[in-house]
């Protein structure tokens, strides 16, 4: 007997399998994987503080929030090696399409080397540079037939893991994000990008770089450029340019969900670690540093500009200065949340005027614009439900042997006493008072399905765009457009 037929083939698989949990993933088990060694070597080349913001994305994860009022989002049902926790870098396959067959819009602030990346006069035609992530190439497949293969990118998963972060190989030192369309399941949603989220993200971009007197403590990753193949309903990709200050180290962000992250070796989350660095207690820590910065910022934003934001831990980072802790500013982004009442804009006498924003022609679905009112509850559901209920749960902790009590924790408590306390003085106006009024019912609604028997019955918000609704009856705009 040959010592290889000897060594027997289940003893091949079990080494196998020993070798793929050693390296991580196999390359083979999907094609556009890098070697763990190659992934490694590739993530080196990254400016150091892309690659401590890619560190907090893939390690310091937390997918907890409060299923009560956000869908959970542990789920994902993605191939396992693309996910933000395994932390590999993979290949990106760009396709050339013909303008003619995508609708594309980009922002006045888009900087040219990321326009160069995305658009190009091919005899005398314009072509547009469409990214495909891997586990959506059947996807697109009628539109990357007929299309000219480009470079591939380089990319590694966000906590979002439709959302990578991107760049040319053997340029890390420019990256980029792309929020690319995902077909695959994560937290019970698929997740390509619906049509009406392209033409309203670039817009925001637009409103936002066109605004004066924002609040002081709001800043935004910008959706500088967003494609959509004609013909689809869902399947859009939008580019999120990095700034300058945060590649430099100049401006250092970390996304809320990082704050109360296990990390993985079992030291203290980095929260812990920031109050006792401050010497303040959790409760002055978390009410002065986040929560306040937060509510006013809401406030100011919705009473002076009509804009709401969806403040979840995933879409919203905070900048941590240079002595270790928060500022004070949070750095947002995923505009598919953002919510703009035009009417309140109009009476603020703010533009852009609908007719100057981007749309594929029907502006009123794709910007939503009956939703505002409810919108008026995402402080409470989001920035509750998704940041607040962890903190509460971290150092709010009923004492050994006591039940958990029912109704919002102490920081939620906080959250509501600081809105109540803030809404005059920020907004200077008395109409706001409907406002911490339609708060403090949600918070009573919160009260009361958390003391009832089956508090699933509660209402819950997706963490996705809402879905697409049948196609409208417009001729689609033709592309390249503002
Ligand atoms: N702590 C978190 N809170 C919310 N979403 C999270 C969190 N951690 C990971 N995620 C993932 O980020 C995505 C958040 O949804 P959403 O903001 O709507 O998506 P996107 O940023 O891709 O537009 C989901 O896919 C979810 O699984
Ligand atoms: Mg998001």
């Amino acid at each position: 007997m040959s010592p290889w037929r000897a060594f027997g083939a289940r003893s091949a698989r079990i080494l196998l399998v020993a070798f793929a949990l050693f390296v991580g993933a196999p390359a083979w088990a999907a094609p556009s994987l890098l070697s763990a060694t190659a992934s490694t070597r590739e993530r080196a080349q990254l400016p150091e503080p892309v690659r401590a913001w890619l560190y907090n994305e893939q390690v310091l994860l937390s997918r907890s929030v409060d299923t009560e009022r956000i869908y959970a989002v542990t789920e994902n049902l993605q191939k396992k090696e693309l996910a933000p926790e395994a932390a590999r870098v993979f290949k990106l396959k760009t396709y050339w399409v013909d303008a003619e067959k995508l609708d594309s819009f980009e922002a006045r602030s888009i900087e040219p080397a990321i326009r160069e990346l995305f658009v190009r006069k091919r005899a005398g035609r314009t072509e547009v540079r469409l990214v495909v992530h891997p586990e959506s190439e059947s996807f697109y497949a009628s539109v990357t037939r007929d299309a000219t293969p480009g470079d591939d990118l380089h990319a590694s998963a966000t906590a979002s893991s439709r959302t990578v972060l991107a760049w040319k190989p053997g340029d890390a030192a420019h990256p980029f994000f792309a929020k690319l369309s995902l077909n695959a399941q994560i937290g019970g949603v698929v997740r390509t990008i619906p049509k009406g989220e392209v033409a309203r993200s670039v817009g925001v971009t637009k409103i936002l770089d066109g605004e004066k007197k924002l609040p002081g403590s709001f800043t935004y990753l910008p959706e500088v450029f967003g494609v959509m193949p004609k013909g689809f309903e869902r399947g859009g990709m939008i580019v999120r340019q990095i700034p300058a200050s945060i590649l430099s180290g100049e401006k250092r962000y970390v996304p809320l969900f990082s704050l109360y992250a296990d990390p993985p070796d079992g030291s203290p989350t980095m929260i812990e670690d920031m109050i006792k660095k401050s010497g303040e207690s959790p409760d002055t820590f978390v009410r002065t540093r986040i929560i306040r910065p937060m509510v006013e910022q809401w406030l100011d934003l919705l009473s002076h500009h009509g804009i709401t934001t969806e403040p979840h831990g995933q879409n919203v980072l905070v900048e941590v200065g240079k002595d270790g802790l928060p500022t004070g500013t949070f750095l947002h982004r995923d505009f598919g949340g953002f919510n703009v009442d035009f009417d309140a804009r109009q009476k603020l006498g703010l533009g852009p005027d609908k007719s100057q924003l981007p749309t594929l022609g029907d502006f009123d679905k794709e910007w939503h614009t009956t939703k505002s009112e409810d919108t008026k509850e995402n402080l409470e559901t989001y920035f509750g439900g998704g940041v607040l209920f962890n903190l509460d749960k971290r150092f709010a902790r009923p004492a050994r042997g006591r039940a958990e009590p029912a109704g919002p924790g102490r920081f939620e408590t906080m959250m509501d006493e600081e809105l109540r306390a803030r809404a005059t003085e920020v907004t200077g106006k008395k109409r706001f008072a409907g406002l911490v009024q339609a708060m403090t019912a949600t918070q009573r609604h919160a009260i009361e399905t958390r003391a009832a028997e089956k508090p699933a019955a509660a209402p819950r918000k997706p963490l996705a765009s809402p879905p697409a609704r049948p196609a409208p009856r417009v001729a689609p705009a033709t592309g390249g457009r503002r």
